[in-house]
């Protein structure tokens, strides 16, 4: 496997907002249908374009989160393969690790600018894998608190 095949392309992006209903009633105003609500983040609301997966998803700003996009992520057809080739290459990363309320395996890693860089499977497979171990939100956090 190579780095450079193996993503599929963004899976969604994660907005921080003020006010989570405002940005559902201004994302209808362009054609945007909710998605789901989930507890991910105490509340976050995900919308589509019909026909189109893209995912955006919206939640309130919890702890030093800045407001607008706090990442985007990108989907992959093998997040074990991928994980595996950034480890190689000295990336470090924060998982793979299942987020139940999103359905999916995820793992982050820093951009160069130290933001988060993220890399989403919705694969049954890795969903099965990781499920069994619970991954914790402080986790991601002390991995972006941490000095490099
Ligand atoms: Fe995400």
């Amino acid at each position: 496997m190579n780095v450079k095949s193996m993503l599929e392309g963004p899976d969604h992006i994660e907005y921080v907002v003020k006010d989570v209903e405002g940005f559902v009633e201004f994302f209808k105003m362009f054609g945007f249908e909710v998605f789901r609500r989930t507890d991910h983040h105490h509340g976050s609301v995900e919308m589509k374009l019909p026909g189109n997966d893209f995912i955006f998803e919206f939640h309130a700003k919890e702890g030093s989160e800045n407001l607008g996009i706090e990442h985007i992520s990108f989907a992959t057809h093998d997040i074990d393969a991928l994980a595996a080739e950034l480890k190689a290459k000295k990336i470090d990363l924060d998982g793979p690790k299942f987020i139940p309320p999103t359905d999916r395996v995820i793992f982050n890693c820093k951009d160069p600018n130290g933001f988060k860089f993220q890399i989403a499977s919705t694969e049954p497979v890795a969903i099965e894998k990781y499920k069994k171990l619970r991954a914790r939100a402080s986790d991601t956090k002390k991995f972006f608190e941490r000095k490099p």
